[in-house]
């Protein structure tokens, strides 16, 4: 008997990422193996991102390639699951009579349950709540340097722009207990790094009774003896207390890298998006930051062209942006989501007038994170080996404490392991090295 395989096409944050190990996982304990081409799956599986409208749309093209494969091969199983299958439910299946199974992030519980059902009677089946008992299932590691931890799910922010909220629910968090259980349990097993994931990390244990703080959770992980890396993502600026910036300096383990989502620099925008910081608490917080964790490196999202952001509020993100000297960037169009705040805004900026000002945005932020990285040439850099590179697998790749991308020349480089590598190249993606004297 040929055996059964499965294929998950993951789209969107580090959360989706994570799940679709969980839904890995699931699928291995039925017997399936992993196969890298989607077409020859018996289950395929897409996890789905709703946060902009081209993930969106991406994925529809995918689904209607899906439409081709399981013409050829009518036994193949179609589940869509994640952020889209939330958003949209029952009308996707209406709308693809091909899709065997809708279900949202809050029923990935459900996920193996409903997946018999439909082998059984092949009836499609929708299954999509907004919360549910999601935070502590099994995954099926990719990787065997570097963990996901979920730490919560949910956000209970209403950021104006933001979908996440509808689709992911409030913020539901996880026993600490049994979070340091399985950090534990990782670290012990080899794992090298571990990334704690949370929509809203720093709200983390808001919702516990007793209360527990991010900053305690981040001291009790440090507090296991072992070497490895901590990392957590994505923080929210409001609310990052000095009890976590103390958390992060006196614990070892804590990695000198923060990605801290900024948004807009023009304090308008910024109280029309909800995000309840002003432009200047933004840049103390930075300055706070890096005046405790020396070599920090700060990582941050930004939007351009939220619902009546003017030419003179865009300049002051620039400015904002020329001040903070961030690490890395990731820049986005203002996507309006439907059922959100900010859709129902007048005055949505043009789309042509988003991209002009986002590519000023990309080409400043591009030189100063040129500027940053050229600043590596010559040093010696401390790089946890992850694994092959995609662009060129025949090398090693692996990342700095301050997480840039360091790909690694010569030969001798295994995962897992932590290097000193001296830096002869430098680019905007990140750094290539090799052993000193090597
Ligand atoms: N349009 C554009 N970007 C968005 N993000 C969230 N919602 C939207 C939207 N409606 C961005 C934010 C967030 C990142 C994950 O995606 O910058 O931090
Ligand atoms: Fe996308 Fe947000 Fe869902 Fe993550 S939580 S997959 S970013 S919509």
């Amino acid at each position: 008997m040929t055996e059964k395989k499965y294929h998950v096409i993951t789209y969107g944050c580090q959360m989706n990422e994570f799940d679709t190990e969980v839904y890995s996982k699931f699928l291995e304990e039925m017997g399936y193996a992993e196969t890298k081409s989607p077409e020859d799956a018996d289950i395929l599986v897409f996890n789905t991102c709703a946060v902009r409208e081209n993930a969106d749309k991406r994925l529809y093209g995918r689904l209607g390639q899906a439409v081709g494969w399981k013409r050829n091969r009518p036994d193949m199983v179609i589940a869509v699951c994640g952020c889209v299958a939330r958003k949209d439910g029952q009308s996707m299946a209406d709308r693809f009579s091909h899709i065997d199974l809708v279900s949202g992030p809050g029923d990935i519980a459900s996920f193996k349950d409903n997946i018999i059902e439909i082998l059984e009677g092949k009836t499609p089946v929708v299954s999509v709540s907004s919360t549910g008992d999601e935070l502590d299932l099994s995954a099926s590691r990719k990787s065997s340097v570097s963990a996901w931890v979920p730490v919560s799910a949910g956000c209970d922010l209403k950021c104006a722009y933001c979908i996440v909220p509808y689709v992911r629910g409030d913020l539901r968090s996880r026993q600490p207990e049994n979070i340091l259980k399985e950090v534990r349990e990782l670290v012990d097993g080899g794992f090298k790094e571990i990334i704690l994931l949370g929509q809203n990390v720093n709200r983390y244990g808001l919702d516990l009774k007793p209360r527990v703080k991010f900053s305690e959770l981040i001291r009790e992980i440090g507090g296991i003896d072992k070497d490895f890396r901590l990392r957590f993502v994505s923080p929210y600026p409001k609310g990052f207390t000095k009890e976590l910036i103390a958390a992060m300096t006196e614990v070892p383990q804590v990695c000198e890298h923060i990605h801290l989502p900024l948004q807009a620099g023009d304090d308008n925008v910024l109280k029309r998006m909800r995000r309840g910081y002003t432009g200047e608490e933004f840049v103390k917080l930075v300055a706070d930051l890096r005046a405790a964790i020396p070599g920090l490196s700060i990582t941050t999202d930004i939007i351009v062209g939220f619902p009546g952001e003017t030419g003179e509020q865009f300049e002051n993100t620039m400015k904002l942006v020329e001040e903070a000297m961030f690490d890395n960037a990731f820049m986005f169009a203002y996507s309006a989501r439907a059922g959100t705040e900010a859709a129902k805004m007048e005055d949505q900026v043009p789309h042509e007038e988003i991209m002009q000002r986002l590519y000023r945005l990309i080409e400043v932020q591009n030189s100063i994170m040129f500027d940053k990285n050229s600043a590596f040439l010559g040093k010696t850099v401390e790089v946890l080996v992850e694994g092959p590179s995609k662009k060129d697998p025949s090398r090693m790749t692996g990342r700095t404490r301050d997480n840039r991308v360091v790909v690694l020349e010569g030969e001798t480089f295994k995962p897992g392991e932590v290097v000193f590598v001296k830096i002869d190249k430098t680019f905007l993606w990140g750094l290539k090295g090799s052993r000193p004297g090597g």
